[in-house]
């Protein structure tokens, strides 16, 4: 198993472009499911969890031709996916494959809206918490499908298809509101999707379902208003930039010192994440086709926050932070509340020397800790990315094994911070 290595210390200067979204590429690539002809994504960014989605949509009768960026390639811009969906040859989405990804559940709303039928494994226990898939089950049901579990599979039908309906979400759920969302655009009449979970990654998916044909209203907000048709066209869409990768890359800044343009994304993508890593000493310009960001003069400060749907501060972020909160001089908190065990990190960050205490789903972070590299683990793919923030900050060698988590969502990082002068290489084995 491939492992990387840091010596930490040097400040990043330089430009890093910035991928497209792996959270918004994965819906958007399952979109293609709902219809006969292409579906252009450009952009689309070369990640395991792509990959192994492609593989999933090939068993649904997806064909897939890419074009653009080759591994080894030195360009930055993203590959570009042509997927069309011209029969569906098979509604089974097989266990050894939903439960190495969850998002791949989410085939299940668009096979039944387009097919009538699906058969969907379960997709099983995760390191970050339960993560049930009730929200899911729940609101499909509400559009008529007659929905059984066995033997760790869904089995939902709706031979006479689904129908419109008003779903109100007890509880926001980005994988729920991707899953009925695509569902409804084929379903008879409306659809209002309430406490709708209003991710970036939502209102692209949403875009690119209009620019197919579907007549779907509110998109940024948290009620969705979909009036169904019969059938989805080809389109072209490009994915958003990553807002995930843009704030870890504007973190690691401000953990190292030194100052880089985040190229091909948007402040505005960031929401109120903004306010919090400004607090927590990242200097951000916005500049044409990227941000500048910088370490603030005087260096990273302590902060409270807790993890919130969108608008609110990203869990996808937490991580991140707390590695950025061992150089802050101060106490600072942050709460989990979207995840029960998104804490991993802790043990981890702990062996390079910070002093964090967990209390249920508060963290309290005493720095500032000069970090001292060591040999860590990876446990979850947010998780294995603080732990290069803290590499690259920790006095020393780290090393950081199961990078196979990092390869799932972050395109191309060693590349990247190495273009920067970081000093950070990948041991194959
Ligand atoms: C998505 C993101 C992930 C991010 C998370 C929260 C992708 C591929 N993944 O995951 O990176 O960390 O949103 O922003 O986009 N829940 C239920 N019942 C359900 C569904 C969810 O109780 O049926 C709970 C979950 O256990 C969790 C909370 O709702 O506590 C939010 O989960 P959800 O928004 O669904 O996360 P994902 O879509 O899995």
């Amino acid at each position: 198993m491939d492992r990387i290595r840091i010596i930490g210390g040097q400040p990043l200067n330089g430009v890093i472009p910035i991928s497209g979204a792996k959270n918004a590429a994965l819906p958007l690539t399952i979109a293609s499911l709902l219809s006969s002809e292409t579906l252009t994504l450009k952009n689309v960014p070369n990640l395991a969890d792509v990959n192994l989605l492609t593989r999933i949509l090939r068993n649904h009768g997806v064909d897939l031709s890419v074009d653009g960026k080759r591994a080894g390639s030195n360009g930055y811009l993203g590959e570009t996916f042509h997927l069309t969906a011209r029969d569906i040859v098979d509604t089974t989405a097989p266990y050894d494959m939903v439960s190495r990804m969850r998002a791949s559940f989410w085939v299940l709303g668009p096979l039944l809206g387009r097919c009538g039928e699906a058969k969907v494994s379960l997709p099983g226990g995760c390191a970050i918490g339960t993560r049930p898939v009730d929200l899911h089950l729940m609101g499909l049901e509400a559009l008529g499908a007659d929905i059984r579990i066995d033997n760790g599979y869904v089995l939902a039908k709706a031979p006479g298809g689904l129908k419109g309906a008003r779903v109100i979400f007890p509880k926001v759920s980005v994988g729920a509101t991707h899953n009925v969302l695509m569902a409804a655009v084929l379903a008879k009449g409306e659809t209002v999707l309430e406490n709708a979970a209003r991710e970036p990654e939502i209102g692209d998916l949403a875009t690119c379902l209009n620019k197919m044909g579907a007549r779907i209203e509110g998109i940024g907000t948290s009620t969705l208003h979909i009036q169904g048709v019969t059938n989805l066209e080809g389109a072209t869409h490009t994915v958003l930039p990553d807002r995930i990768e843009t704030g870890t890359f504007a973190m690691a800044v401000a953990a190292t010192g030194g100052e880089v343009l985040l190229k091909d994304t948007s402040i505005d993508l960031l929401e109120s994440a903004i306010n919090i890593l400004i607090e927590a000493g990242v200097e951000i310009t916005p500049e044409e086709g990227g941000i500048r960001v910088r370490q603030m003069n005087g260096g990273p400060s302590p902060v409270s926050v807790e993890t919130q749907p969108f608008p609110g501060f990203p869990t996808d972020l937490q991580a991140q932070l707390m590695a950025l909160m061992t150089r802050a001089e101060g106490t600072s908190t942050i709460r989990e509340t979207i995840f029960e065990n998104r804490f991993m990190h802790v043990q981890e960050l702990a062996r390079l020397g910070a002093d964090i205490q967990l209390n249920g789903e508060l963290a309290t972070i005493r720095g500032r800790t000069q970090l001292k590299g060591a040999e860590v683990m990876a446990t979850d793919l947010r998780a294995s990315v603080s732990l290069v923030i803290a590499g690259l900050v920790a006095e020393g060698e780290t090393t950081i094994s199961r990078v196979y988590h990092l390869d799932r969502g972050f395109e191309r990082l060693e590349e990247k911070l190495r273009n920067c002068g970081a000093s950070i290489e990948r041991l194959a084995g």
